[in-house]
């Protein structure tokens, strides 16, 4: 029998204290996952004791994904706390705007760092124990501005068009492993980084919200639970045959 089977699986979700990773770390532990929330933000410890305290098993483990050491740090404690990993969502991300010609090195190496070498570092990390298994699944969260053009965030469309072609490389890679990777492109999603981006620029986030989501095919921004939705089927056994895959979730901001 199929369907939402990821009771008991260890799930790590990075960037998962607060947005679109806490709305994946919620949905997975509603169905009976171990989740290890992973984050530089240290709101995701008192989510964590939230979540255990409704009865739900969830971790916390402060790491910086773009930094090697710390990922080995995590890496043990995790074995430690959850043991091995079946699910990986590779979530952590930062979208800060600038067009090329104020776009600094700093800058670039910055988003590059966090949105796909972090991306990187996490699989290569917990992919061993994957193989070891027979089985896993990685869920890289990318974005549509990979095809957009987005002049205005250049650093962050290129990041993200890398987290399209690590989806596909290692799902080739990795297949013969049991191991399925793919990828959840949302469109715009009024999370908390988000909201503050835009305040930041003295726009009110809600007005823009509102604006932006009564243009949408379907009528609406998306929220983190629409994406958490389907980082879940991505994950489970309902999705066994897919892999590299991009999956856009943007209600309809992309259709031409
Ligand atoms: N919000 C949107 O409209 C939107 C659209 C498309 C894609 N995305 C992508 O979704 C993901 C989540 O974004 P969000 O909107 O929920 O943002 P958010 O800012 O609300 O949450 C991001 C989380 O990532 C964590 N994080 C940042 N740098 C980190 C690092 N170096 N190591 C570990 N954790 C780190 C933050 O502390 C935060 O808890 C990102 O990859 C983003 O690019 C967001």
């Amino acid at each position: 029998m199929t369907g939402i089977d990821v009771a008991g699986k260890t799930v790590l979700v990075t960037g998962g204290s607060q947005g679109i990773g806490g709305a994946i770390a919620d949905r997975f532990a509603q169905f009976g996952a171990r989740v290890v929330i992973v984050d530089v933000n240290e709101a995701g410890a008192e989510k964590a004791a939230n979540m255990a305290a409704a009865g739900q098993e969830a971790h916390f483990v402060r790491c910086d994904v773009s930094r090697a050491d710390d990922i080995q740090a995590l890496a043990a404690e995790v074995q430690a706390k959850a043991g091995t990993v079946q699910v990986l969502v590779n979530n952590a991300g930062i979208f800060p705007r600038a067009d090329l010609l104020r776009t600094e090195e700093a800058f670039w190496d910055r988003i590059m760092d966090i949105n796909l070498k972090g991306a990187y570092l996490m699989s290569q990390a917990f992919v061993p124990g994957m193989i070891e298994q027979g089985t896993g699944c990685i869920v890289n969260i990318g974005s549509t501005h990979a095809s957009m053009g987005s002049p205005d965030a250049m650093a962050y469309a290129v990041s993200k068009g890398g987290i399209v072609t690590l989806t596909r490389n290692l799902a080739k890679g990795l297949a013969h492993h049991g191991i399925r990777v793919n990828c959840v492109q949302p469109g715009w999603v009024a999370s908390e980084g988000e909201t503050e981006r835009i305040r930041a620029t003295g726009v009110n986030p809600d007005e823009q919200y509102a604006e932006v989501g009564a243009r949408l095919p379907l009528g609406r921004m998306q929220t983190g639970e629409d994406i958490a939705d389907s980082v879940l089927f991505l994950a489970s056994s309902l999705s066994r045959q897919v892999t590299g895959q991009i999956l856009t979730v943007d209600g309809g901001l992309s259709l031409r």
